[in-house]
């Protein structure tokens, strides 16, 4: 016997919500099974995971597509921006639904493109170094390096693979950090935000309380990696830095409508 589909909207998601255990839990393994029961999300997430292309779990590319929809049924368009792009799982994901669904989506995206790879000077020094020093203990923690690889062409190759144009992306090639970009963007907004570069406490805490408030009233902000404090057991909870530093989301005016796993999904409060 095959299950109905799982198809209600974001709003429907949202009014349904309970942060328990039971509720965090089986919404988890609805949108997974969402995701590999719609054609277009399993082949994308398909490939992802067979081409090592992203982290994160096969529920979030089910969200994005509601949030997709939502955003470009209250707004009309979409315009949507990610803080660390890896290797273009989600910018391509946005692309391609944007193309599928006929939504108006503008993507732009913040990323180095390069490598942030671990010093290798061998177990015993960075072992030490992980002992003394607190910047690399935490960097270790929350998972904040990346090997040196030729992102740009991992991700227009990903791109292809799809038949997408990258260069219709708006990409802001640095870190979320540097003031020549930030002056670029200084009247940029977005509907949907979606946060996963630097994984540290002050670097989360960061982009947060800057890219908070570019997010339009009633839009969304999610925050990946960021579910230590949900309660549950069958999913990942993420980093201890990014879940504390997502406490800082109310008072910049977010409320915590939604999560899906340690995707937290926040909404800016009517102006
Ligand atoms: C966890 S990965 C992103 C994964 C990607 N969002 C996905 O779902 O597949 C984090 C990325 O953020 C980048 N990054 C680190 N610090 C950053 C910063 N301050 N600004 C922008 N990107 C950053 C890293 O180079 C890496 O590509």
């Amino acid at each position: 016997m095959t299950s109905a589909p799982f198809t209600p909207t974001l709003a429907e998601l949202v009014a349904a919500y309970r942060n328990t255990a039971e509720h965090n839990d089986a919404l988890h393994r609805q949108l997974t099974d969402a995701t590999w029961n719609d054609p277009l999300l399993a082949a994308h997430r398909r490939h992802v995971e067979q081409e090592q292309l992203g982290f994160g779990d096969p529920a979030f590319h089910a969200l994005w597509a509601r949030l997709l929809d939502a955003a470009a049924e209250k707004f009309g368009e979409v315009r949507a921006l990610e803080i660390g792009v890896f290797k273009g799982q989600v910018i391509s994901l946005w692309s391609l639904l944007g193309r599928a669904r006929d939504l108006r989506v503008q993507v732009s995206a913040i990323s180095p493109l390069a490598g942030q790879p671990m010093p290798g000077h061998g177990r015993l020094l960075r072992w030490l170094r992980y002992r003394l020093a607190r910047r690399f203990r935490e960097r270790i923690d929350n998972g904040d390096f990346y090997a040196a690889e030729d992102y740009e062409r991992i991700v227009r190759a990903h791109f292809a693979h799809h038949g997408l144009d990258f260069g219709r992306v708006r990409l802001h090639h640095g870190y979320s950090t540097d003031p020549a970009l930030l002056d670029q963007l200084r009247n940029e907004t977005y509907h949907l935000i979606y946060v996963d570069g630097d994984h540290t406490l002050a670097g989360a805490r960061h982009d947060f309380a800057t890219f908070g408030p570019k997010v339009v009233p009633g839009g969304w902000l999610i925050a990946d990696d960021a579910g230590c404090d949900l309660p549950g057991s069958g999913f990942w909870k993420g980093h201890a830095a990014v879940s504390e530093a997502v406490r800082d989301l109310p008072a910049l005016g977010f409320t915590n409508v939604l999560n899906v796993g340690h995707n937290r999904v926040y909404q800016r409060n009517p102006a």
